[in-house]
């Protein structure tokens, strides 16, 4: 018999992931019985909104999963990695925003539009992994051009606003934008230069080779979804000074041959994608436009002729939305609907 609402909790729902879950799970009517709002002690006695009533957050701990269906995770991979058994032990299903099970055989790393059907293998470990922002959009962005003309190699430069980051990245841009109008000195916490109009090619730790781990992690969730382990990619991540929405120069090479014309078509009628490529209008995609968001939004696509078969394009989406939240709920969805 299925359950007309599901008992949801979310830990670190005073975060700037958190708080999206809870508008997401608000905005799509997302049949939710009990919701459980998690944190650390530092939030706890808050009150956050849900559906017009005030919860009350509550300090994360052994038990705060029974009676739990579905725990949406993001605080952090080490909460998860503590966290995330105790919560399929008690009987949830979760659903893990932090990197911390993404690469491991048995957890499905899915984004809706891409690789729905993975979500069946959540049995294997009671775990279903969020990919990384930067991955989400770029990868709903790639599948139908995938499906079409076979990618074969994949050069992505991104330009990641900082609410990627959490609440605190927020804060610290805008207080070193006033400190630096006010002739004050500035604080840096979470970023380890100014970020204030500035671009940090920093981001996550350094890890051999002279990559991030932001990069690779953007190179094998890319592999991972698509189902291609072999894929040749590479990237470049970078921090920007803008508050919310990543924003990806993406240059792709296709087995099969595809005009600008050809891919505009693709992914007009591609699902989660929206297509704003009128250059001739100033239209294309910005950061600005893509908050508040659900798609991802696409354009500047153009042949690239240093290469057979290249093209470029321009993808922008709302991080915290379809990079986060929108997209862990998507999930959340598609398991009461076929699986729980
Ligand atoms: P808190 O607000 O109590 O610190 P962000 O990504 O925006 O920085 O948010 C991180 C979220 O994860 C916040 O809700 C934060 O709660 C929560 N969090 C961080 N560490 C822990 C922890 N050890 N236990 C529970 N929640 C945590």
């Amino acid at each position: 018999m299925k359950k007309e609402k599901y008992n949801v909790a979310v830990v670190g729902a005073t975060g700037a992931v958190g708080e999206q879950m809870r508008e997401v799970l608000e905005e799509r009517l997302f049949p939710v019985g009990e919701l459980r709002l998690l944190a650390s002690e530092r939030s706890a006695g808050q009150f956050l909104e849900f559906r017009g009533k005030q919860i009350r957050v509550e300090v994360l701990k052994e038990y705060s999963f029974q009676g739990v269906d579905i725990a949406l995770f993001s605080a952090g991979g080490s909460v998860s990695a503590k966290f995330a058994p105790i919560a399929v032990a008690a009987g949830s299903v979760v659903v893990d925003n932090t990197a911390h099970f993404r690469m491991e055989p048995d957890v499905p790393l899915v984004v809706p539009e891409v690789n729905a059907q993975e979500i069946a293998r959540y049995k294997n470990r009671g775990i279903i992994a969020n990919p990384n922002c930067s991955t989400i959009q770029m990868v709903v962005a790639l599948k139908p051009i995938h499906d079409a003309a076979r990618i074969r190699r994949v050069v992505v430069s991104t330009y990641q606003s900082v609410s990627g980051a959490g609440r605190m990245a927020m804060e610290e841009l805008s207080q070193q934008v006033s400190a630096l109008f006010n002739g004050r000195e500035i604080k840096k916490r979470k970023f380890p230069h100014q970020i204030a109009f500035n671009c940090i090619p920093h981001i996550d730790v350094f890890l051999d080779g002279g990559y991030t781990k932001e990069e690779l992690k953007m190179i094998n969730e890319t592999r991972k979804i698509l189902g291609e382990p072999s894929l040749r990619m590479t990237a470049t991540t970078v921090r920007v000074p803008v508050f919310c929405g990543h924003s990806e120069s993406v240059n792709i090479e296709t087995e099969k041959k595809l005009t600008a014309k050809d891919v505009k078509a693709i992914l007009r009628e591609a699902p989660g994608v929206l297509l704003c490529d009128e250059p001739e209008k100033n239209i294309y995609p910005m950061a600005i436009d893509a908050v508040g968001k659900d798609e991802t939004l696409v354009g500047r696509i153009r042949e690239d002729d240093s290469v057979p078969n290249g093209i470029n394009l321009w993808v922008v989406a709302d991080n915290l939305r379809k990079g986060a939240a929108l997209n862990a709920v998507q999930i959340a969805e598609i398991l009461i609907r076929d699986h729980l």
